[in-house]
């Protein structure tokens, strides 16, 4: 059994009335201290994407101190962040532009980390480089072995309209990836800054909720964004046999 935390959307360096960040990197420390403190192991801590809120350097650096933990940190991009400054910064890579995509090896199970980014734009694609690669990662190696594919974007419409223009696009070539492999147990997203659960390609697609705020829906009125209510995350566990069951937390 692997137990996965997932976190999303810290928005690190995001200004809330003129307090420099510090709103954004308070929420983020508060839930890397929970999962620290927990008992027991993790496999890993995935954080799906917009771990800055305008790309700048400085804000990687912050990721890179606030995300330290005991457990292992898999991270992907998403709208908000720049690859340059994050491969560079973060990752402490050389500098580029290509997609930033990482299969990583987990006991029991393969985590794919895909870059639905797409540069200057606030909408997703996972771009026909990232497709090849993720169709061949998944032929490739440990294929007895369950895997989860992990992205910024939901390639599927939430019903929030804040996010829902401004999806994963493209989404039948993802498709015709995922159904050529049964190992897949999942897809796991941020983006949307909610908890949410649905399907895509006849697999649950999980949205972690935002650390940084929540996006609500028609139904509840108001604005349709929330900084009141208190960061959340997801665990995931998957089973021997590749069942996923998912539990949401609320942090603070
Ligand atoms: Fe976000
Ligand atoms: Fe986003």
């Amino acid at each position: 059994m692997l137990t996965i935390a997932h976190l999303s959307d810290i928005h690190l360096g995001q200004d809330r009335h003129g307090d420099g960040g510090e709103r954004a990197r308070k929420r983020a420390e508060q839930v890397m201290a929970y999962l620290d403190a927990l008992p027991g192991p993790l496999g890993a801590v995935l954080v799906t994407g917009d771990l800055a809120d305008h790309g700048l350097p400085e804000e990687y650096r912050q990721a890179a101190e606030v995300l330290a933990s005991r457990h292992p940190v898999l991270t992907c991009p998403g709208n908000h962040d720049r690859r340059e400054p994050y491969r560079e910064v973060l990752l402490g890579e050389e500098p580029g532009e290509q997609p930033v995509n990482r299969l990583h090896r987990l006991p029991g199970a393969d985590v794919l980390m895909l870059d639905s980014s797409i540069p200057g734009r606030h909408d997703g694609l996972l771009d026909d480089s990232t497709l090849e690669w993720l169709d061949a990662q998944l032929a490739e190696g440990r294929t007895e072995l369950p895997a989860l594919v992990a992205f910024h974007h939901p390639p599927a419409e939430l019903h929030v309209p804040k996010v829902d223009g401004i999806r994963q696009f493209g989404e039948i070539r993802l498709e015709r990836v995922l159904r050529r492999h049964p190992r897949v147990a999942a897809l796991l997203c941020g983006h949307s800054h909610t908890p949410a659960a649905t399907t895509f390609a006849g697999l649950p697609l999980l949205v972690a909720p935002g650390v940084v705020s929540t996006i609500t829906l028609p139904c509840e009125g108001g604005p349709g964004i929330s900084f009141d209510h208190p960061p959340m995350l997801a665990f995931h566990v998957l089973d021997g046999d590749g069942r996923l069951t998912t539990h949401y937390r609320v942090v603070g």
